[in-house]
């Protein structure tokens, strides 16, 4: 997934509140000319990201099932560092319902009971995508056994079942992930072949049937700053607002790479600011910043920043409720199967050590907690 960054105009305001920002970052570094007695001491920021969060955003991370259960390190870290989980698999489809009509929700469910005993909130992810649909249901619409009538009773089972199973258990759900093309246009996607585009409502409307109270996200990738894959998803949220579905938030994922540079907080406070001026809630969801191995203090640096950028955007925001990284040590992160020669995306190394990512992290919540 390329990155496209955009730098736009943006009001002036909001450049100001950045600029505001970056002063308070380096107004807590020792100045050259201070004397002594007026040196203001670095703000000493330690300790987990919940905490330093405090109650004004939500911190989570995707938690991978297999390394929750068989590593207690991370377990121990999921745990202690994050207010929020997501469960990076196990809620997908062709993990819920391997088999036509056979539910499983045992490793969701483990998370979730994990999460009550963390004190943490969950983030449902993802109850409408293009992959990691079950085989059964893609084998079934390839060979026309399954017709669109039939789908689309298929699909509205499947979110009544989920939603259903975890009502009052998931306070954000990723209803539909992926529903728009880097050019602005609805995703080429089984859903849209079959069922046409009215598939985005009716996914809306059967999951606030299932759980009134969970608040319902659009969710994608490369849609953090402004650019016309994000403008066709404010356009997509105007229409579905005027169509009364159930909408009630927008989440970009952040998915980073350091080769391709980052937007300005500016921009991701412009973008998040017209879903919030819809009235939705915004949040990044799946924050990594990979980079082209091996590594190297300047890409761990300019890493830092694409995560310092991605959470001063939603801290700036009026409405930004979580932030979510896509998994927090090196040990175990989903892209160096899916980018040859890329890593090192989190916060953590291998060995659960603090990478400068993280206090940075550390850094811009100690002060926007001030
Ligand atoms: O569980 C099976 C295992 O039984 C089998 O032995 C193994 C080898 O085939 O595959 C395992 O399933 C893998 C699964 O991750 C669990 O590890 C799938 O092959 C693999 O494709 C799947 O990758 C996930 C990917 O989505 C699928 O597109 C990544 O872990 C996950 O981090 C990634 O997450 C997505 C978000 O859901 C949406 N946004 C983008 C993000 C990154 O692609």
């Amino acid at each position: 997934m390329k990155v496209s960054h955009v730098a736009p105009a943006v009001a002036p305001a909001v450049v100001m509140a950045v600029v505001l920002v970056a002063a308070t970052l380096y107004a807590v570094l020792p100045s050259a000319t201070g004397s002594p007695d007026h040196m203001q001491a670095p703000v000493r920021v330690d300790g987990p990201l919940r905490d330093l969060a405090g109650r004004h955003l939500l911190v989570g991370t995707a938690v991978d099932h297999a390394a929750f259960t068989a590593d207690p390190v991370y377990r121990d870290r999921v745990g202690t560092e994050f207010s929020s989980v997501t469960a990076e698999n196990v809620m997908k489809w062709e993990v819920v319902e391997p088999e036509r009509g056979v539910r499983d929700y045992a490793a969701a469910d483990e998370l979730v009971a994990a999460a009550k005993r963390n004190g943490q909130r969950v983030r449902g992810h993802t109850l409408v995508w293009h992959s990691q649909v079950p085989a059964w249901l893609t084998d079934g619409v390839g060979s026309g056994e399954i017709t669109p009538t039939e789908l689309r009773g298929i699909l509205r089972r499947h979110i009544l079942d989920e939603v259903g199973h975890f009502r009052g258990k998931i306070y954000q759900w990723d209803v539909v992930n992926e529903v728009i093309d880097d050019e602005g246009n609805l995703r080429d996607t089984l859903w849209l072949r079959e069922l046409g585009p009215g598939y985005i409502a009716d996914a809306f409307r059967w999951a606030h049937q299932a759980d009134p109270r969970a608040k319902l996200f659009l969710n994608d990738y490369n849609v953090e700053g402004l650019s016309p894959k994000s403008d066709a998803y404010h356009q997509l949220a105007r229409d579905l607002l005027a169509q009364r579905v159930p909408v009630h938030g927008f989440g970009a994922q952040g998915h980073y790479g350091v080769q391709y540079g980052f937007h300005s907080t500016a921009d991701v406070v412009a973008n998040f600011r017209r879903f919030e001026d819809l009235g939705l809630e915004t949040a990044v969801t799946e924050a990594d910043v990979r980079m082209i191995m091996p590594t190297d203090t300047a890409k761990l640096q300019a890493q830092a920043q694409g995560y310092g950028v991605l959470l001063q955007g939603c801290l700036l925001s009026r409405r930004c409720t979580s932030f979510t990284v896509w998994g927090f040590t090196d040990k175990y992160s989903w892209v160096p199967g899916f980018f040859e020669g890329e890593g090192a995306a989190n916060l953590l190394d291998e060995s659960f050590a603090a990478k400068p990512a993280y206090r940075e992290m550390q850094a811009v919540l100690a002060l926007a907690g001030r």
